[in-house]
């Protein structure tokens, strides 16, 4: 390579992974943050080492705790004086789930044996507001429950047994986490009314194309992320609010993505499709052409060509598919003749990865020229 094109030598290779994984859209949270330095989504793995117990009477006993300077304190939980709104029931060996008190907010039950929540599981707690279940055996939530805890606003029930979505589920719910369990149905109508939820996680359930209906999402105006990544989805889920900012469908089996997918979609900015199934033929051209979208996300797929993006895309993973060449006049999107003395028209384009395909250095001039915010190339 010549002395001078020094710019086009930089295919070296700077991985700003942890930038690129980092940026991503805060959700609205709610009024009242928890008093404590404990988050719902931290999970503790239980014991890291020991075999898990299968059987019920290989459970370790139950946790208990010295008496609490409040009464109404369950031996199984401590009660912290400074945060007298929060009960922490976490990492207690606990099977049913104790007596919580009514001036409890935030409740914290995860990594725990926990496999069934009953209709007065929380009778005496009618102002909770975050439950965090998360990694227990729960493989039923009878539906009932959720008439004591009108006001709740995070369900944390990821990492358990659940067969289906549960049903009944407060209209005020704004954060529902329910990855990692076996979830292979949506029963008709369960997020009817949700207006206030921002996100819906189902990641890694065993959800296929059957499950997810025209209306399944219809009520969920205020969905800010969906996460339906790990599931066994051909087709994109149809009926997914507009409003969305981030939509993860990675690992799963999608092949085609209908043309007008995308359109309406004024706030979308992360898309990952990672680990699908997407060749040329299924994915139109200008699918992801869509003036909000931020980062996208198309590795180990079967494109052969780039597809079109706005010049507000920042950020581009095309690592791992068939692509053999690139032409930069043609993937650039804005016309390089024509715009290139204007700078409000340079693609805001950094990071880009295209390893794992069928190209070999140099990159293209023409590809340096367009896209000249570009400061990360992965070949
Ligand atoms: C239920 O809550 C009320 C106050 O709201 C309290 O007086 C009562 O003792 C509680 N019951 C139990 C069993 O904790
Ligand atoms: C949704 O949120 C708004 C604003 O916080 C609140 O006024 C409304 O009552 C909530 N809706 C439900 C069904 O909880
Ligand atoms: C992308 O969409 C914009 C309008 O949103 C349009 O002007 C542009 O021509 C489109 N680009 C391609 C390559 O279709
Ligand atoms: C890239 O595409 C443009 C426009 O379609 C074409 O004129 C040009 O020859 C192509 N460049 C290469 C290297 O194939």
């Amino acid at each position: 390579m010549k002395a001078g094109a020094g710019l086009f030598s930089a295919l070296a290779l700077f991985l700003f992974m942890g930038a690129v994984f980092t940026q991503r859209p805060r959700p609205r949270r709610p009024t009242k943050r928890p008093p404590t330095t404990r988050k719902p989504s931290v999970l503790q793995p239980y014991i890291p080492g020991e075999p898990e117990p299968q059987e019920p009477t290989d459970f370790p006993p139950v946790i208990l705790g010295p008496p609490s300077v409040f009464p109404d304190c369950p031996r199984e939980c401590s009660c912290s004086p400074s945060y007298p709104n929060a009960l922490n029931c976490e990492n207690r060996n606990i099977r049913v789930i104790p007596l919580i008190p009514s001036r409890t907010h935030y409740l914290y039950l995860q990594n725990n044996y926990i496999s069934e929540v009953k209709a007065d599981a929380f009778k005496n707690a009618t102002d909770v507001r975050w439950i965090n279940l998360a990694n227990n055996r729960i493989h039923q939530i009878d539906k009932q429950v959720f008439e004591k805890i009108p006001a709740l606003l995070y369900l944390y029930v990821q990492r358990n047994q659940l067969n289906e979505v549960p049903s009944g589920l407060p209209v005020s719910l704004e954060q529902l986490r329910l990855g990692r369990n076996h979830i292979t149905k949506i029963p008709p109508g369960v997020f009817n009314k949700m207006g206030n939820l921002t996100l819906l996680d189902l990641y890694h359930n065993q959800l296929s194309d059957g499950d997810l209906g025209k209306n399944t999402f219809k009520d969920l105006k205020g969905l800010m992320q969906l996460n339906l990544a790990h599931n066994t989805l051909k087709k994109m889920p149809p009926g997914v609010p507009s409003g969305l900012i981030q939509l993860f469908l990675d690992r799963n089996r999608i092949d085609d993505i209908p043309k007008d997918y995308f359109e309406g979609f004024t706030h979308l900015a992360f898309v990952r499709l990672n680990y699908n199934q997407l060749s040329d033929k299924g994915v139109p051209k200008d699918v992801f052409n869509v003036s909000s979208l931020l980062d996208l996300q198309l590795s180990h797929n079967q494109l052969a060509s780039v597809p079109h993006f706005s010049g507000n895309l920042e950020h581009l993973h095309l690592n791992h598919n068939s692509i053999e060449s690139i032409n930069g006049t043609q993937i650039c999107p804005y016309n390089l003749q024509v715009d290139l003395g204007d700078h409000s028209l340079v693609p805001r384009l950094r990071y880009l990865r295209l390893d794992g395909n069928h190209l070999s250095p140099p990159i293209p001039l023409d590809v340096i020229m367009c896209f000249r915010h570009l400061h990360s190339i992965v070949i």
